[in-house]
């Protein structure tokens, strides 16, 4: 390959799509990534992860020479932070994947290089790991260009939206984010929004806290409905109708690796001032303890009116509907929790998108609404719209799969 022009730290769900995209645009990407099988997969022209359309991407880049795999990075003149963001601890961020990719490319920046972070960070990252570099590097003090650029892309839809989704791009000075928004205006259809590093990085956070806040209000609706005795999803599209009221679905809580997890990237820095971002994603969790109780009760209810115990249909473990990823599932939580209360009732476990799972014996969706007793919804997938439930069946619905 010729000398890459860009080097790709971290190549999963976000880091091999937007490599494949530069590599398409006829840019020499090296990509790097810790992990020795997949960059043995990559470089086979393989993919590691399931995602449209990038299986031909990746082929294509890697047979017309404009993307290789490595486990160690190059000199190049731009470099791609895209490395994991997880918790530590009791829901604080870890930025030492970060860190460590940063002291991996340190060596090899030299002027008039651009460094940029895209992953979901807490504010003041960038400048900390501009601090780190200037540290080591001292010489290259000011003549570097640094920025952050969070991703926002669907998972499902991330070859399409790479492409066209706006981005916000946020420098350490003007020069570094003038520089970076020229960078991605190569490959981006969508608009560019400049501003500086520490508002790109709170804006992705804001832009999840806020989807978990108003989920959170919707969940709220949902507990004090089923106290007042009133179909919350009922109300909800009648408070709908006002022209300036527009109430999200509530849900049996939150779930996937962004909503349920970067609110806790303000909260965890900002403890005293985001106490509606905090209380949100306590009620979100909450919701999922609470589904599990409602199930536990039925099954009493059951037994007391039957006088046998009842056999459960739990339909759904995936994080939303019509997608098979269970990472940070409420409905996966549930049950889990169901059945840690198990007392000899018989459970069908039912997730129509995945084939087997290696702790749920699972069952198809129609059996398990033939033969359970109580059927609980936890995820509004499109198969559970079809069924058609015998009049006896006791139905606990926390996704309003029935209400569409
Ligand atoms: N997946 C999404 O839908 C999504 C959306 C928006 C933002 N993000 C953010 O993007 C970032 C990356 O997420 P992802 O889903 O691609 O993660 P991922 O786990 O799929 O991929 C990260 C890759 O980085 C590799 N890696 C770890 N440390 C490394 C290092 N020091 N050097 C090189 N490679 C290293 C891992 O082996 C892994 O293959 C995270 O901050 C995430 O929050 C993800």
């Amino acid at each position: 390959m010729n000398k890459p022009e860009v080097v790709m730290m971290g190549l999963g769900y976000i880091g091999l799509p937007t490599a494949a995209l530069i590599a398409q645009n006829n840019t020499h990407v090296h990509g790097v990534d810790i992990n020795p099988k997949v960059v043995e997969t990559i470089n086979a022209g393989k993919i590691h992860i399931i995602e449209p359309e990038l299986d031909l991407a990746v082929a294509n880049a890697v047979k017309g020479g404009f993307l290789k795999a490595a486990i160690s990075p190059k000199k190049a003149n731009t470099y791609l932070i895209v490395v994991p963001t997880p918790f530590k601890g009791k829901n604080e961020p870890d930025i030492s994947f970060v860190e460590a990719a940063t002291k991996a490319v340190l060596p090899l920046l030299k002027e008039n290089d651009l460094y940029i972070i895209e992953s979901t960070s807490p504010v003041g990252t960038t400048e900390k790991m501009m601090g780190l570099i200037y540290s080591q590097r001292p010489e290259l003090e000011g003549k570097l260009f640094i920025a952050y650029c969070p991703e926002r892309v669907l998972p499902g839809n991330v070859m399409y939206e790479l492409v066209h989704n706006d981005r916000v791009i946020g420098g350490v000075n003007q020069a570094s984010t003038e520089k970076a928004v020229a960078f991605y205006k190569r490959f981006i259809k969508g608009e560019l929004h400049k501003t500086n590093a520490r508002t790109a990085e709170m804006c992705k956070l804001v832009e999840n806290s806020s989807r978990d806040v108003q989920i959170a209000f919707a969940n709220e609706l949902s507990l004090i409905c089923d106290k007042a005795d009133i179909n919350v999803w009922e109300l909800i599209a009648l408070a709908n109708k006002h022209p300036r009221v527009n109430i999200l679905q509530p849900g049996c809580g939150v779930g996937g690796h962004c909503i349920a997890v970067d609110p806790y990237f303000i909260v965890s820095d900002y403890p005293m001032e985001s106490q509606i971002i905090g209380k949100a994603r306590e009620i979100n969790n909450y919701k999922s303890f609470w589904c599990a109780e409602k199930v536990q009760t039925a099954k009493l209810q059951f037994e007391i009116q039957h006088g046998r115990k009842p056999s459960i249909a739990i339909m759904g473990l995936a994080f939303k509907p019509n997608i098979d990823d269970l990472r940070e599932s409420p409905a996966k939580y549930i049950a889990q929790k169901v059945l840690q209360n198990a007392n000899n009732e018989e459970y069908f476990i039912v997730e129509p998108n995945i084939h087997e799972h290696k702790v749920f014996k699972l069952t198809p969706y129609q059996d398990a609404a033939e033969k359970g007793d109580i059927i609980v919804f936890l995820v509004a997938h499109k198969e559970f719209k079809t069924l058609k439930l015998k009049k006896d069946k006791m139905v606990l619905d926390f996704c309003g799969v029935l209400n569409d």
